[in-house]
Formats: C-alpha cells, sequence, structure tokens
C-alpha cells in the first residue's frame, strides 16, 4: 500500500506530480486530483518525487508528511564553489587520532546517507559500522595475528606485497599499513543481484567520504580490506559482511594530520567534448 494522499483544499490541480513521476503512474484526467490506480501500485519506485516536487505540500506518500520534508532553499546548500572546493581539498587521510568520532554524528551521516542514489531506487545497501576505537583495536590484532600466521604457513602470494610487509610494519615500525590507525570503518555491501551493486557501493561511499570530510573528519578508501578478505576469507565473518553481498569499504576518524592547502591536479582532467 502506498498510502498516496492528496490533501485537496491544498491540492491547486496544477499536475506536477504526474508529470514528474518517472514510471508515469499518477493519474490526471481533465483538473481531477491526481490518482493512481491499486494496479498500479507495484510499480511505484518509492523515490518521492512526487511528495518533493508539489508546491503547495498537498501530497503524503508512504506514510510520510510533506511538512516533515527539509524545505531545499539555498540557505541550506554548500554554494557550488564551496561544493568544488571540498572535492579539490578531500585527502586521503591516513593518520588518525586515539579518539572516537561522536555516535551521533555517524548516525546522523549514515541516515543522510540512506538519499544516495540506488539503481531503480531499490535501497538495498547495508552499512555495517566499526564504531568504536576499542573494537577496531581487537579487530586489528586478529587480523595481524591472523596474517602473521598464514605468512609463517606460506599462505600468503608473494605478489600480495602490501600484505606481506603489514605485519613486520606493524610490529617493528608501529606503520599500521593495513588500517591505517583509523579508530573506524564503513563497509557497504548490496546483494550480488541488486541492479547495479557496486556502482551503489561506490557512490554512498564517495557521498560519506565528501559529508565526513565537510564534518572535519579523515577517511581513506580501504582497498586494503578486499585484497585482505580476497586472500583470507576465513576472516570476513569477522566484519559481519551479508552472505551473498558485494562491498567495499571506507576507514574513517578525526585526523591527525592538516592539509593546509589543495593537490594541484585539476589540468589532469582528460576531458572530450563530442562535437556533432
Ligand atoms: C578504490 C580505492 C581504494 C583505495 N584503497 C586504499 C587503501 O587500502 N589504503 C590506502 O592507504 N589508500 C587507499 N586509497 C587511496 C588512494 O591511494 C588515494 O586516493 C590516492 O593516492 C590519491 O590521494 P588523495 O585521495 O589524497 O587525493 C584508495 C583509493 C581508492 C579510490
Amino acid at each position: 500500500m502506498l498510502n498516496f494522499i492528496i490533501n485537496e483544499s491544498r491540492c491547486t490541480r496544477c499536475g506536477t506530480c504526474a508529470q514528474d513521476c518517472p514510471v508515469r503512474i499518477i493519474q490526471q484526467v481533465g483538473r481531477e486530483i491526481p490518482r493512481i490506480q491499486p494496479e498500479a501500485e507495484s510499480q511505484c519506485l518509492q523515490c518521492q518525487h512526487c511528495l518533493a516536487i508539489c508546491p503547495t505540500g498537498a501530497l503524503s506518500i508512504l506514510g510520510r508528511n510533506p511538512e516533515d520534508s527539509l524545505r531545499v532553499t539555498p540557505e541550506q546548500l554548500p554554494t557550488g564553489e564551496q561544493m568544488i572546493n571540498l572535492v579539490r581539498s578531500r585527502r586521503s587521510i591516513r593518520r588518525y587520532k586515539d579518539e572516537n568520532v561522536a555516535p551521533a554524528l555517524i548516525e546522523k551521516m549514515l541516515g543522510a546517507l540512506a538519499n544516495s542514489p540506488t539503481a531503480v531506487n531499490r535501497r538495498e545497501l547495508t552499512f555495517t559500522v566499526i564504531g568504536d576505537k576499542d573494537r577496531m583495536q581487537k579487530i586489528r590484532e586478529k587480523v595481524l595475528a591472523t596474517v602473521a600466521e598464514a605468512l609463517k604457513s606460506g599462505r600468503i602470494p608473494g605478489q600480495v606485497a602490501y600484505l606481506q610487509a603489514a605485519v613486520p610494519a606493524y610490529y617493528e615500525h608501529q606503520a599500521d599499513i593495513i588500517f591505517r590507525g583509523a579508530p573506524h570503518a564503513l563497509i557497504i555491501s548490496a546483494p550480488l543481484d541488486a541492479p547495479c551493486p557496486q556502482e551503489d557501493i561506490s557512490l554512498a561511499l564517495a557521498y560519506f567520504e565528501l559529508m565526513a570530510q565537510a564534518h572535519g573528519l579523515g577517511t581513506v578508501w580501504w582497498g586494503m580490506l578486499s585484497i585482505l578478505l580476497g586472500t583470507l576469507p576465513e576472516l570476513r565473518p569477522l566484519f559481519e559482511i551479508p552472505e551473498k553481498h558485494r562491498y567495499y569499504a571506507m576507514l574513517f576518524g578525526v585526523p591527525g594530520v592538516r592539509y593546509p592547502r589543495c593537490v594541484q591536479r585539476d589540468d589532469g582532467a582528460r576531458v572530450k567534448t563530442l562535437r556533432l
């Protein structure tokens, strides 16, 4: 049940909701109130565009009250220039303070992350968080012990050089190649049979990275986790990644380093313009 409800005294019959529906299931006959036929309900993507676009806030769907939506005004948004500078100033952070990020902030960002786009609005992503630095330390020690054991028994192929180097680097030089000293991680996973699992995951991680860095946090994409679990799959349960899910991950925390200026890479953009 979509609970598609129009407040008839507010509806101006402008037809905007019907025009914007991506699957065209909202019908408006003449100047009548827009409706969705019961047999068409199953086609709804649940994107809530109809609720978002209604100029008078007359439309409720899925039990959502339009009054509860954040109003989209310029004051609520970064400027274009600020957004460009956020993209330019984002850095991979590989040194972190030994402190937790406030759980309320993590929760708020993950809530907002449910707004990242997913193919066909499927929204089947799972956000698995390591939300506490002590838990992260336990995981770190377990991983390093398992890697050390696997190295001894020759189970790590030579070409996985990062893993080969990780154990001596950590114990002899306090260099944390795998976890980069981060107190937290976010692993995003999606069912293998979702329409575009890898794209959905990467997009959500990219959105998370920008939100986190705008809040003064540090992040770094965690390709090392994929290398680690690809080499030693017995470690996968430690990260509670759902079965038959694809995943990718990001480390984050309060940065222990600050970059006072951006790198200079704009001239590295290879841009092609079609001239048909
Ligand atoms: C898919 C992907 C996986 C990555 N994995 C790691 C990683 O496991 N460890 C790490 O230290 N950096 C990792 N990085 C960070 C890159 O090395 C980094 O983005 C690049 O050196 C450019 O630096 P910048 O992000 O500060 O601009 C990864 C980046 C991407 C996009």
